[in-house]
């Protein structure tokens, strides 16, 4: 049983293959947060050490008992109001404005399976490999009811976390904030690993230190942001990728967030992380509930590398779905940076035929096939093939595409509008604009209000015509603006924070109805590149493009950060031209194709253009990604270095689960002068088997391998690559 209630000591304990999470109901009926970590047995909370703390406010039922407050106790969903000046989980405000919120433990139950959300994304499980818990807590005063859920699925380690707050009352309550998980740490010095950066350099991996006070990120753009990652790892000061204990959280939710890791005065530490507060003012009418979306918890006694593994494999087996979910993705070519809007029909054909004939295996028609969308400004909204610019229907280029043996894809961005469009010309009102006020434009374009019914509706059939008369395998879903000017004229004046979270639910349902009506088609997710790179996306989308900049070396950053909480097979990685578009940077043809390898492989660039020795190791490339593709997503991934600390070289492998075999790749960042020899050891092998190099045929022993490890080699030149793949004897 991974669930176990303790009726004598009130304990609730969730067991993992290498975890233990426990809660406690206490005398008070306060549902207190007792560990998280390595497994344990019995009752933790005699670790809690209760002293009258001065300015710590007493709960009234506490009586004279000064040492109670909630100030310094640890709980599963601390609240404003209680006595707990820290930052908490749920904040409310009644009809009368008037804030608080005290809630107490009524019952629970458990259940095998795991839960799923309405209308939000889920781990999802098959029943005998996970429990669900849902504990039911109430606010008398308020008459608001919250029931935590969690979800075990023991074999991955993996305990999630979602709440949903329901209005029991007559009157409206207002959430002011409402987290879906808060975790605390009673000792210990912690650091917060979290994932920033920017438009084309997404995912940076930072630390910081977690001091007295509040440390937080997130976003309020209406996306996950390129800014800040909803996935972070709170970590012991001294764990290291193969040493210490660290907690990753994974919220599976594509919009704003917020991530706030707080010391107290007792030097305990406080996560929490859920959707973003500010302006959130969630108003729920009698009867009414939130869902807050899940948080995907894993814990590693092992360092980073082993918790990485641990989500690698969460994600891909329990969060991402469809046909694609384990199988092999064809090898793409995406035409925007070789022509951006700036084709035809002929050209497009020219692109691909050229592809096909070194073994690429799809063609994606990127920005530009649809309504009067000849730039950047014009167009979006207009779900209708330019026929002339196309030279033929869609069903005419997809069979030409086809004809070719390749598959077909097409780019779309369907929560945006221009105002040069028909569709705006037509339902100005579909836009956020808010009424007499002139809009904050972006790439010149407006966003839809994803949040109503019959906005989702109308988009999706012009598209789904589109989809209907053309053979279509694959679709670019892209996103390319922050959200501004929240207002909606649909539902009265709700908040900006309830908009933009039915925003997302309708970006769900969207995608949700796009799978069910072609459920074999490949969505790939884009925001901008990697901008809304999140768990929940990777429900609908077992692939997102991780950024717009697809310069190499920039890559090795961006991918390194990436692979911390999300897997391999998630990752959009292509082959561009040189100088690079976005960096001006010239990089070898073979370095490129090493870098795009770990990931959805493909290429972005037209292939007419290269030399003929590039286009053999286009042929190379493509036969190498056949053969190591099982490796790259089902192999075990290992960082070797640090991309962020060594400025020599990137290395890092991909080894099989049973040890058979492992792939290698070295990318030398600097070149020197009679420079000392760099080395990098190897993991995931078997220390006694032989492992054959199959380049130059040298026999090695795992152990040798990962104690002695390999010399880099010395090459000339920057940024040059190779890759190792070794067979075990
Ligand atoms: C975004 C995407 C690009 C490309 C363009 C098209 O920037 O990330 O890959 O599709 O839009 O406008």
């Amino acid at each position: 049983m991974a669930i176990l209630w303790n009726e004598q000591d009130k304990t609730l304990t969730l067991h993992t293959k290498h975890t233990s999470y426990q809660m406690k109901v206490d005398k008070l009926g306060i549902l207190l947060h007792t560990y998280y970590g390595s497994s344990i047995q019995g009752d933790t909370s005699y670790a809690i050490v209760c002293q009258d703390r001065g300015f710590s406010g007493n709960p009234y039922d506490a009586e004279n008992d000064r040492t109670y407050s909630m100030d310094v106790l640890p709980q599963e969903y601390p609240c404003h109001g209680s006595g707990d000046y820290r930052t908490t989980a749920l904040s409310v405000t009644d009809h009368n404005n008037v804030s608080g919120c005290d809630l107490r433990y009524v019952g629970h139950t458990i259940q095998s399976g795991k839960y799923s959300l309405p209308n939000l994304p889920a781990v999802y499980a098959e029943e005998k490999n996970a429990q669900t818990l849902i504990v039911t807590l109430r606010d008398a005063w308020l008459n608001l009811q919250v029931e935590l859920y969690y979800g075990v699925l023991e074999d991955t380690d993996t305990i999630t976390r979602a709440a949903v707050i329901k209005n029991c009352g007559e009157q409206t309550v207002t959430l002011n904030s409402a987290y879906s998980s808060s975790v605390d740490f009673l000792n210990g010095k912690y650091d917060l690993l979290h994932f920033h950066g920017r438009h084309g350099a997404e995912r940076t991996k930072e630390r910081t230190h977690i001091d007295h006070g509040m440390f937080s990120i997130g976003s309020r753009r209406g996306t996950s942001s390129h800014q800040h990652n909803p996935f972070v790892i709170l970590s012991r000061s001294e764990t290291v990728e193969q040493f210490g204990e660290c907690w990753g959280f994974s919220l599976l939710y594509s919009g704003s967030f917020s991530c706030v890791a707080e010391q107290d005065q007792m030097n305990q530490t406080r996560l929490l992380l859920g959707v973003q507060p500010e302006r959130f003012n969630y108003t729920l009418c009698p009867q009414e509930s939130f869902v807050a979306p899940e948080v995907a918890m894993i814990y590693s006694e092992q360092g980073f590398e082993t918790l990485s593994h641990r989500y690698h494999e969460l994600i891909r087996s329990h969060v991402c779905r469809g046909s694609y979910q384990f199988s092999r993705r064809p090898i793409l070519i995406n035409n925007w940076e070789a022509t951006y809007f700036d084709f035809d029909g002929e050209k497009l054909i020219k692109i691909a035929k050229q592809a096909s004939e070194l073994g690429v295996e799809m063609m994606v028609l990127d920005d530009g096939w649809f309504g009067s969308r000849n730039s950047d400004n014009s167009g979006l909204g207009d779900w209708w093939v330019n026929e002339e610019k196309m030279q033929g229907s869609m069903k005419e280029v997809s069979e030409k595409i086809n004809a070719l043996g390749m598959k077909f894809g097409l780019w779309i961005e369907p929560e945006m509008v221009n105002e040069d469009s028909d569709l705006y010309r037509a339902h100005p009102d579909w836009a956020f604009t808010i009424p007499g006020k002139k809009p904050v434009r972006s790439r010149n374009q407006l966003v839809l209000d994803f949040s109503r019914k019959e906005v989702v509706d109308h988009i999706l059939d012009s598209i789904c015509k589109v989809l209907d008369n053309a053979n279509v395998a694959y679709i670019k879903m892209d996103m390319n603006r922050s959200i501004n000017d929240v207002c909606t004229a649909a539902q009265g004046m709700p908040s900006e924070g309830k908009i933009l979270y039915q925003y997302v639910l309708g970006v769900y349902s969207f995608m949700e109805r796009l799978l069910q009506r072609y459920p074999d088609l490949l969505l790939e997710g884009c925001s901008g590149g990697g901008g809304r790179f999140d768990a929940g996306m990777l429900y609908y989308c077992p692939q997102i493009w991780c950024s717009d900049n697809t310069d190499a070396i920039a890559r090795l950053h961006i991918q390194y950060g990436t692979s911390f909480g999300y897997p391999i097979s998630a990752v959009g990685s292509h082959v561009s031209t040189v100088p690079n578009h976005q960096t001006g940077r010239v990089v070898d043809f073979n370095t490129r194709g090493i870098v795009a390898m770990p990931g959805s492989f493909g290429y972005e660039l037209d292939l007419n253009l290269i030399s003929a020795e590039e286009k053999e190791q286009v042929k190379q490339q493509v036969e190498n990604y056949k053969k190591y593709w099982h490796l790259l997503h089902n192999g075990r991934y290992y960082r070797l270095t640090d991309c962020e600390q060594d400025s020599e070289k990137a290395v890092w492998m991909f080894a099989a689960k049973d040890g058979s075999e492992a792939l290698v790749q070295v990318v030398t960042c600097n070149t020197n002068c009679n420079s000392p020899i760099e080395y990098f050891r190897c993991r995931g092998l078997q220390p006694d088997a032989v492992y054959c190099e199959q380049e130059s045929g040298k026999e090695y022993y795992g152990s040798t391998l990962m104690n002695v490890g390999l010399p880099v080699r010395t090459i000339s030149g920057e940024y040059k690559a190779y890759q190792l793949h070794f067979v075990r004897k």
